[in-house]
Parts: structure tokens; sequence; C-alpha cells
């Protein structure tokens, strides 16, 4: 579905991301993980559009879709979340995700269907889908379930989740995982799962692929990236052998 080849973004000197590559089937949830900084959100960024790659080739069902624009991005089928949640604050809850919506189909639905959309991807979420709930003070877990409510109202095949685990207890993190899970078995959503934490992630996805300072270190099965050395001196800092 996905295959991105030699990606890279420079920032000025700075290589965020380099020479990176892999490719993702269709009904897979991929684990992307990697400390703060090692350039998980910019991956992200560069395949949703929302970044121009410096070099490399992201393609998207075959066509090449690096350098697009986000909202082309968008209607072709690839949906995100963003790592830090910024709804609109004067909307309600239920307004925020009817307009990813109707946005998501080009503009080309109805508002009744596009307010159908949103009550089913916040109902997948587990958000109320009364019109009167407001986002003012909603707490982390609720903003990251709205993230994923909007990015799921575009109707994506393909999902980007950007740290949905976020800022959440321990209880609320299983309970995000089983939702990502759910997307993926129940609408049969293609995942790409951003974490800086390893933790729950682990179990749900089917791969993962670690990233170091912008490069790809590991990719493979998550057992075996529980093992690997290069991957456990990243996270925990233990010495090569
Ligand atoms: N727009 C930008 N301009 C300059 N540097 C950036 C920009 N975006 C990200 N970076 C830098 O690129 C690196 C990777 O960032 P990011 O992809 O956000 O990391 P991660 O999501 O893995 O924590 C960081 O050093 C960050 O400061
Ligand atoms: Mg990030």
């Amino acid at each position: 579905m996905l295959a991105v080849e030699g990606l890279c973004k420079r920032f000025g000197g700075f290589l965020a991301v380099n020479e990176v590559s892999f490719d993702l089937r269709a009904g897979e949830i991929l684990g992307l993980i990697g400390p703060n900084g090692s350039g998980k959100s910019t991956t992200f960024n560069l395949i949703a559009g929302n970044l121009r790659p410096s070099a490399g080739s992201i393609r998207f069902d075959g066509r090449e879709i690096g350098g697009l624009a986000a909202h082309a991005i968008c209607h072709l089928g690839i949906g995100r979340t963003f790592q830090i949640p910024r709804p609109f604050r004067k909307l309600s809850l239920l307004e925020n995700v009817t307009v990813a919506a109707y946005h998501g189909a080009g503009g080309k639905i109805s508002r009744a269907e596009a307010q159908h959309r949103a009550e089913t991807a916040l109902e997948m979420v587990g958000l109320p889908v009364s019109s009167s709930v407001q986002t003012n003070g909603m707490g982390a877990a609720a903003l990251k379930k709205l993230e994923l409510a909007r990015a799921l109202a575009t109707k994506p095949r393909l999902l980007l989740a950007d740290e949905s685990l976020g800022g959440l207890d321990r209880e609320e993190m299983e309970h995000a995982a089983e939702v990502l899970d759910d997307i993926r078995n129940r609408l049969g959503i293609t995942i790409i799962w951003v974490e800086h934490i390893m933790g729950v992630l682990m179990r749900i996805v089917d791969r993962v692929i670690v990233l170091d300072h912008g490069e790809k270190i590991f990719e493979g099965k998550p057992a075996q990236a529980a093992v690997d050395p290069r991957v456990t001196e990243v996270y925990l800092g233990k010495a090569r052998t």
C-alpha cells in the first residue's frame, strides 16, 4: 500500500530524516518508535504532505505522493492525527469531527451525511455523540480520542496515528491501544502508529520500525526488537557488546 524509499528531510544543515525506507502492506499495523527527536513526526509530516521531502520517494498505491499538498493526500485516503491536539475551540466536539468528515469528502457530502460520519467516528473512539459537548475542559485522553475521531471521519484507508498514548495513564493507554486494534480489525484500516515508548504498542503491532537520529536502525517483529542490541542501547543506554 505504501512504499517509502530513501526518504530524507533536511532542516538547514540538520538531517531530521535520513534515508528511511520501508514498505507497508494493506491491513497491517506498523509501529514506528524511537526516542524524542528521532524523526517520527517528521516522517508523518512528509507522508501526509505537511512537509516536502528533501529527497526520496513515497508511493501510495503505486502513485508518487511526495510533495503533494496535505489536503490532496487526505483525499487520496491517508488520515493522520497530530501529536499535539488543536481542536477548534469555538466549535462543539461533534462539530469538530463533522468539519473533518466534510473536508475528507472534499465538501461533496451533505451536512447531515458529514454529521452522520462524525457520529460514527466518535462512537468508534468512545467519545459522546451529543451535540452539546464542548472541547473546553477535555483532558489529555479525550483530546487524543478526538484526534483519532477527526482522522477517522475523513474515511482514510491508511491512518497515521502520532503518539496516541501521550499524557495517558495506564488504563487509558490500554483503552487507546484497543481502539487502534479495533480500527484495524473492524474497519480494515491500515495503520502506522508512532510512539516514543514501547509499552502496549508492542503487543498490538504486526511489525515495528525503530528510528534513531533520523535513521532506521531496526525493522522486524516486536519480540525481536525487544532483544536487539541497537534497540536496547537506544532505549536503555546499554553498552554495545
Ligand atoms: N520544522 C522544523 N524545523 C527545524 N527542525 C525541526 C522541525 N521539525 C522537527 N525538527 C527537528 O527534527 C528532529 C526530529 O523531530 P520530530 O520528527 O518531531 O521527532 P519525534 O517525533 O521523533 O520526536 C528534532 O531534532 C526536531 O527538533
Ligand atoms: Mg513526535
